[in-house]
């Protein structure tokens, strides 16, 4: 609504004087301050319409921010981790995410809006020049403070807009619950999930390059090669957290040159299986020294002798790789007589 609309009796009476003193500069005062300019009233401060109006935008964008906290926990209850949705330009995303990431920011977001909306139509806008004074928390100022605060709320109509208030309150109070759901994710205790790994007495020992199943054949003195579970696919949804533990380090030595005697048993015709994963902190071990038969960690140089029950004999690394007990299928392939003996991984164990 233009001003030329408003009814004649509601427009302010005409300003004596401008609000501030307007100066112009001459020479016995070059830096003459040139005041405030006069207030211009809204179409709000003058029709109680509009201002209703502007009232029902307000607490319109808070609601939509309380249904879009509610839409924010509901997403997070209901909808499973795994599932996906196509949204255009983006592509396929996961549909909790996107979910979660939408009607937490339409909630932030129509907080924002509505307070801005609130200042911009409602709140007084009039400019006060407050002459400077020492700072000094003097009982006048403290008095002063207390009556501008006073004013403040009286002038952002707090007090007689009782649905801004509610409704303000209301997605205020409802938007930390957003962080609140997501401790959630905390949980669940792993359990004893991490003591186990897929291997079990009779899986076959299947190459990790060529995913076949392993003869000993295949295994020549000094190679490295590296194996998992039979039956594990890449396109399983546990795929990354069980290879994690499961992964296995392949490599054969002279039979003679084993010394840890448990490593002789637990070994077919000098073929010996060992965890892939680093007792440090977990990164994949990938390199072989074959005349030392040292397996070396890349991320921190600690250094396992598998001829020796891999030993920890350099490095941070708290204790020896796990040893995998293996032996040949009536059908002449390599298979995991039981799982690991003991966890993989960090020396964490040692002190958990
Ligand atoms: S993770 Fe292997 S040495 Fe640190």
């Amino acid at each position: 609504m233009s001003s030329h609309q408003i009814p004649e009796e509601n427009l302010p009476a005409e300003q004596e004087a401008p609000h501030g003193a307007v100066r112009v500069a001459d020479e016995e005062n070059p830096f003459a301050d040139p005041g405030l300019p006069p207030h211009e009233p809204r179409v709000q401060d003058i029709d109680e319409r509009a201002a209703k109006r502007s009232e029902r935008t307000v607490a319109l964008l808070f609601t939509v921010s309380m249904l879009a906290t509610v839409g924010f926990i509901a997403s997070f209850v209901t909808i499973p981790h795994d599932k996906s949705i196509f949204v255009f330009p983006l592509g396929h995303l996961n549909a909790m995410n996107f979910a979660l990431g939408l009607t937490l920011g339409v909630a932030l977001f129509t907080i924002g809006a509505g307070a801005v909306h609130w200042a911009r139509t409602l709140m007084s806008d009039e400019e006060i020049a407050d002459e400077r004074h020492p700072i000094e928390a003097s009982p006048e100022v403290r008095a002063k403070v207390h009556a501008d605060f006073k004013q403040g709320a009286k002038e952002s109509v707090i007090g007689r807009r009782k649905l801004i208030r509610n409704t303000m309150l209301g997605a205020l109070t409802l938007v930390p619950l957003s962080g609140v759901v997501l401790l959630r994710d905390l949980g669940p205790l792993p359990g004893t999930k991490l003591r186990h790994t897929m291997w079990s007495k009779g899986k076959l020992l299947v190459n990790m390059n060529t995913n076949q199943p392993i003869r000993p054949s295949d295994v020549v003195v000094g190679s490295l090669s590296f194996a998992m579970p039979e039956g594990m696919s890449e396109h399983d949804e546990n795929f990354q957290s069980e290879i994690a533990k499961a992964a296995l380090m392949i490599v054969r030595l002279q039979p003679g040159d084993i010394k840890d005697k448990r490593e002789l048993e637990w070994s077919h015709e000098g073929i010996v299986a060992y965890s892939k994963i680093c007792t440090h902190v977990g990164c994949p071990i990938s390199l072989y020294e074959q005349q030392t038969h040292h397996a070396l960690c890349p991320c921190h140089q600690s250094t396992f002798d598998l001829s020796d029950g891999a030993r920890v004999i350099f490095g941070p690394a708290g204790h020896a790789l796990p040893q995998l007990r293996i032996g040949v299928n009536d059908e002449g392939y390599l298979e995991a007589l039981g799982d690991f003996d003991e966890p993989v991984g960090p020396a964490f164990w040692e002190r958990g």
